[in-house]
């Protein structure tokens, strides 16, 4: 999507669609304030009326609710309705008249990323009906605001269709985004930055390296695994970030097979991947100050002749040896190799982001993604970034008792702790025994990276992360 500041007045804002908000009590701007439809306009949050001023021909008053409780979450929602009403209306542009407030930059995020996420569609398998051709696509923001926005409003436009991009990797079908399609993308990334390297690793060398936890889940699969390695060398104060991505292109359970009901949903078992791939490019894309590794491993989770069973002992990477007593606990097993892979090469903080445990939804529904974290300093830094971004987490405890939960009986780890204890949290005491003193949090998606059901989300794709990452890599530049 173009987006642009234009200081252009309501009458001359040259968009199909111009859009204004209003608070709860508040008067509409003088310019429409006396036009056909005005007087029935409502501030209520999430309410849309439309005006017809002569100039410009259509205006949709987007309600924003009460003065006080106006924050860039309430604009990403108003801007989304607003792109949804406009692609119903065949608008392909839309102007929105930046509302007052104290923070302007942060209003004209919000503003962005509602429209550019809300017009958001995947419709790619869909044959085209020439009987009722698909709306336009919505391709073209402008705020009407100070220039001083630009500079935040060009962020939040490059964030937000990074985000784009992740969905589209989430909502692609297993059988079209395999490992080989995510390494290609990193490749694709690498290809169009000069500060990104990329280095994937396939079965053989991840065989040769040791990684059991990558070898033992991908073995029942016949997709190749792709062990996923971009470098971003953006310089600043030398320090890397570590960003780990759980690449699960189909998670069946294994020989613990998952029940057949919804199963189709485990295609965005890499969602965690698709987070890191595109916070990578958008990172480049800003050409941010700071050193990026990321590392994705990717596989499939498969029944077969060939796969893992319950009971099976493995080696990882690192040399400890696990029980897997449940093949659908899988995402632990390739993480714990991508952990200490990304340590060993230099990374000094750590982040993994995975879709990792279904007992995150219980716990937190699609609100609030998990966070764990052995750092309090970089707990804070994820949890400051996430109320920035409205990509929310809750911090849940890390205890030597949760730990304890995965000690092994036969080897030094099992897999799944007894009785589904603690089952978010357990998982991340597994994934602890990898990071050694490294700082590290570990964000649980399994709740808030498909279904999140808000205006700008939708019910299927969220793309969940990005924003997130990208804000905790510019917090580090700062
Ligand atoms: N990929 C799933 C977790 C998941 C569930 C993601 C629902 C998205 C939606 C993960 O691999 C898994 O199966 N976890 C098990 C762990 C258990 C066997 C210890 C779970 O949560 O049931
Ligand atoms: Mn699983
Ligand atoms: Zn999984």
């Amino acid at each position: 999507m173009r987006v642009s500041v234009s200081q252009s007045e309501i009458p001359a804002a040259d968009a199909d669609l111009l859009a204004v908000g209003l608070c709860e009590g508040e008067e509409l701007p003088a310019e429409i304030a006396s036009a056909p439809g005005a007087a029935d306009a409502e501030g209520g949050f999430k309410k849309l009326s439309a005006v017809f001023p002569e100039r410009p021909a259509r205006v949709l008053v987007a309600g924003l609710g009460k003065r006080g409780e106006l924050d860039p979450e309430r604009l990403r929602v108003a801007a989304a309705l607003v792109a949804k009403e406009a692609v119903r209306l065949k608008a392909a542009s839309v102007a929105w008249a930046l509302p007052e407030g104290s923070d302007p930059d942060a209003l004209a995020e919000g503003l962005v990323t509602g429209t550019v996420l809300g017009a958001y569609r995947f419709d790619r398998f869909k044959s085209s009906d020439p009987e009722e051709p698909e709306p336009p696509r919505l391709d073209s923001l402008t705020l009407l605001a100070p220039e001083g926005v630009a500079a935040a409003a060009e962020v939040a436009r490059v964030c937000a269709e990074a985000q784009n991009r992740a969905r589209d990797l989430q909502s692609l079908p297993s059988n079209v985004a395999t490992p080989s399609y995510l390494a290609a993308r990193a490749e694709e990334l690498a290809a169009d930055h000069d500060a990104l390297s990329v280095e994937v690793l396939g079965r053989e060398e991840i065989a040769a390296k040791k990684m059991g936890g990558l070898v033992a889940v991908s073995q029942g699969s016949a997709e190749d695994p792709k062990l996923i390695v971009l470098r971003y060398a953006g310089g600043g104060s030398g320090e890397t970030l570590g960003l780990i991505g759980k690449g699960v292109t189909f998670d069946t359970g294994g020989i613990s097979l998952k029940p057949s009901g919804g199963m189709q949903e485990m295609k965005m078992d890499m969602s965690g991947a698709a987070a890191v791939l595109e916070t990578v490019g958008a990172v480049a894309e800003l050409d941010l100050e700071l050193n990026l590794l990321a590392v994705i491993p990717s596989t499939e989770n498969m029944p077969s002749g060939s796969a893992i069973k319950p009971g099976d002992i493995i080696t990882q990477y690192s040399g400890k040896t696990v029980e897997i007593n449940n093949t659908d606990a899988e995402g632990r097993l390739i993480l714990a190799d991508a952990l200490a892979y990304a340590i060993e090469q230099g990374a000094d903080r750590v982040v993994d982001i995975a879709t990792l445990t279904g007992a995150v939804m219980i716990a937190l529904g699609s609100t609030y993604a998990a966070v764990i974290s052995n750092d309090d300093e970089l707990a804070a830094s994820v949890e400051e970034v996430a109320r920035e971004t409205g990509e929310l987490v809750w911090r849940l405890p890390l205890h030597a008792e949760y730990k304890a939960l995965m000690k092994g009986t036969f080897a030094d780890l099992t897999n799944a702790a007894p009785k589904r204890k603690a089952g978010t949290i357990s998982a991340a005491g597994f994934l602890e025994e990898f990071v050694g003193g490294t700082p590290w949090a570990h964000l649980d998606i399994a709740g808030t990276a498909w279904d999140v059901g808000r205006a700008y989300t939708g019910s299927d794709a969220s793309g969940f992360g990005v924003r997130l990452l990208t804000a905790l890599a510019r917090s580090f530049t700062q």
